[in-house]
């Protein structure tokens, strides 16, 4: 790995290059997907959102019967610390983190209580940034032929570390040069994209997927939130796939890429093409909340 590519692991408490860290064979996490994450990211070094991101956490824990491996004040001092190693060693860079906790170590079986102690794992890389020109021209999605996981089977808003349902709706993306795929819901509504909630604009008025059988991200919150205070129409609620092909404008949302126009979902163009007015308006809300939070 190139210096800018390097990454470190904070596994509970100590830091090493990813290379040198190791997660035991009988973690169930890696035997079952039995672990919950977040990713978040800096700007100018200062943590954006941290509290958001520990409070969905703590949520995403409850919701699978996993105990913190930490108390929330110190899994958050070793975010920070994390961040603070990694910059020493790259000065002036931003990076992207993923804070992972996993049921730990136990024998084969699908009882939980045959694993006693979670662990933490906290992974800090250089931001992945998106090329300038997609903000500026906006990039194209397409719709999978993979649904959703039903909320009754593995509901979405666990931020769960079993991501097989995106990941094969991805190769779907990867297949057509697309950049992200978009999952309808088993029922044919507008879920969310892989890694990503997604937003369409029709007539002036901002739609989006209501919190029910998607991730709640923080960056939709945080789009919800500043959009209502600046005036602008939105609503959540169950958007037909039809609607897709039928909008003005639309855009993605999450903690690493911030909010991403969408210009062409399959092989139709959105509006005439570029950025439209209510997503450049969104963009700026966005950009602005982040320099109020981390400074511009
Ligand atoms: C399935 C899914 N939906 C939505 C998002 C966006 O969420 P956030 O804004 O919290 O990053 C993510 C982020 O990784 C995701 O994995």
């Amino acid at each position: 790995l190139s210096s800018a590519e390097e990454i470190l692991v904070n596994h509970n408490g100590t830091i090493l290059p990813a290379g040198e860290a190791t997660v035991p064979a009988m973690d169930h996490g890696f035997l079952y997907g039995d672990s919950v994450y977040e990713t978040l990211r800096t700007f100018h070094g200062r943590l954006f959102l941290i509290e958001p991101h520990l409070d969905r956490l703590l949520r995403s824990l409850e919701q699978i019967s996993l105990a913190l491996p930490a108390p929330r004040e110190e899994l958050r001092r070793a975010v920070e610390r994390t961040v603070g190693v990694f910059r020493e060693r790259h000065p002036g860079c931003d990076l992207s983190l993923r804070l992972v906790v996993t049921r730990g170590i136990g024998p084969i079986g699908l009882d939980i209580t045959l694993c006693d102690q979670p662990r933490y794992l906290i992974y800090a890389f250089a931001l992945p940034r998106l090329p300038a020109e997609y903000y500026a021209q906006g990039i194209r999605v397409v719709v999978s032929r993979v649904r959703r996981n039903h909320p009754s089977a593995l509901d979405p808003r666990i931020k769960s570390g079993n991501f097989l349902n995106n990941i094969l709706a991805y190769q779907d993306a990867r297949r057509t040069g697309a950049h992200e795929a978009l999952l309808l819901s088993a029922d044919g509504y507008v879920a969310e994209g892989t890694t990503s909630n997604v937003f369409l604009v029709r007539g002036g008025g901002i739609q989006t997927p209501s919190a029910f059988g998607i991730l709640d991200g923080i960056t939709r919150q945080v789009i919800l939130e500043e959009a209502r205070s600046a005036g602008l129409p939105v609503e959540e609620g169950r958007i037909p796939a039809e609607r897709l092909l039928e909008c003005d404008e639309a855009f993605i949302t999450s903690s690493v890429r911030g909010v991403v126009p969408v210009t062409r979902i399959n092989d139709s163009v959105v509006g005439d093409g570029e950025p439209g007015p209510v997503t450049q308006r969104v963009m700026q809300i966005y950009d602005a909340r982040v320099a109020r939070e981390c400074g511009a």
